[in-house]
């Protein structure tokens, strides 16, 4: 977001076929785009939710300290009932209001909010950067690394999480493949990892979810690195639907299960993974699959049978029994988490 009060995203919802700028001059649009995807991934939507209380700042005409307050707080609250997983967007939200609160006037408060935003953003990006280093150390040259979903620089302000280490490993010219799980319903893998790699030149081969374990089993992948949304005081993680499976496959297979995440994806208070909100998304997107022709054109079929229902859950929750390690912006983690989180965050007060 500028100054113009305009907050522009890539359209996630049309790539790799079309990269198009989503602009969004309200704070309402911009909810509305985070509650359809335009922009997701977690540090993507912390992001744009701070933005868009700073959008709801602009637009609040009032000198009364306290109603702008409390219209704040309303829009804020339309913001956060957009998603419900990434805790990102919740603690983001949570700080721009707090800057606002610290002021004892509206017009500064209106600036306050747009700083505090912009840090948010800053952040990001220096994380995920940190995240890169110390997570490139886990790969070998030659390696071969399955990811799930988009955890990149789609999915944050930059840089990205779980494809951060790679992209460092591969500039310091460590040879390294990814595996690219196709990542149904929305297809965040195939679509937008695939073309995040295909843009840095990253070797990579998209494969069907259900072809993990095979490439497992036969010793083609010898790490897994994928991103999180919500990271328990314990240690459990929540990531895109199918993760969960991933691990067990890992462990089985005695492949190492990282998880990449700046801190402000962790929960504390959500003590164990079974305590983290779970999306459930409308079944269109599993009984209906879009795409683009070789002419360009736009459809969307159905592959279920009609009249068949579907259930959507976007997240599950990995026990933390199943991850090697956890590696943020701050350091790395191993088991057991509960200590070392702990720590990390009586550290930071
Ligand atoms: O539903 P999405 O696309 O917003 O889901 C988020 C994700 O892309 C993944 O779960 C990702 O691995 C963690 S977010 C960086």
């Amino acid at each position: 977001m500028e100054e113009d009060g305009v907050v522009r995203m890539i359209d996630q919802r049309k790539l790799p076929h079309v990269f198009e700028i989503f602009e969004s001059r309200s704070y309402l649009d911009t909810a509305w785009a985070i509650k359809e995807m335009v922009v997701r991934g977690a540090g993507a939507i912390g992001a744009t939710a701070a933005f868009a209380v700073a959008q709801a700042a602009l637009s609040i005409n009032s000198n009364d300290f306290d109603e702008f307050v409390a219209k704040l707080e309303e829009a804020a609250n339309v913001v956060r009932n957009t998603r419900p997983t990434a805790v990102n967007l919740f603690h983001a939200v949570d700080r721009v209001l707090s800057a606002a609160r610290r002021c004892d006037n509206a017009e500064d408060a209106k600036v306050r909010v747009f700083e505090e935003a912009r840090r948010i953003a800053d952040e990001d990006v220096e994380a995920c950067r940190k995240i890169g280093e110390y997570g490139s150390e886990f790969i070998e040259d030659g390696d071969v690394v399955l990811t799930h979903c988009n955890a990149g620089a789609l999915a944050f302000v930059d840089f990205g999480t779980a494809l951060a280490p790679i992209r460092i490993a591969h500039y310091s010219g460590k040879k390294v493949v990814v595996f690219v799980d196709e990542t149904r319903p929305r297809l965040q893998g195939a679509r937008l990892t695939a073309w995040e790699l295909k843009m840095e030149g990253i070797e990579h081969y998209v494969i069907a979810d259900n072809a993990a374990g095979y490439f497992m089993k036969k010793g083609v992948i010898k790490k897994v690195i994928v991103g999180a949304d919500r990271i328990a005081a314990n240690g459990d993680v929540a990531n895109k639907i199918g993760t969960y499976k991933l691990a067990l496959a890992a462990k089985a297979n005695g492949i190492p299960f990282y998880v990449a995440a700046p801190t402000s994806t962790f929960d504390l208070n959500c003590p164990s993974g079974d305590k983290i909100p779970i999306e459930e998304r409308q079944e269109d997107e599993v009984l209906y699959v879009w795409g683009v022709t070789d002419e360009g054109k736009w459809v969307r079929v159905r592959i279920v049978p009609k009249d068949c229902k579907a259930r959507n859950p976007a997240f599950d929750v990995t026990p933390n029994e199943l991850v090697s390690a956890i590696i943020t912006e701050k350091g790395v983690f191993y088991p057991p988490f509960s200590d070392s989180i702990m720590k990390m965050f009586s550290k930071r007060c």
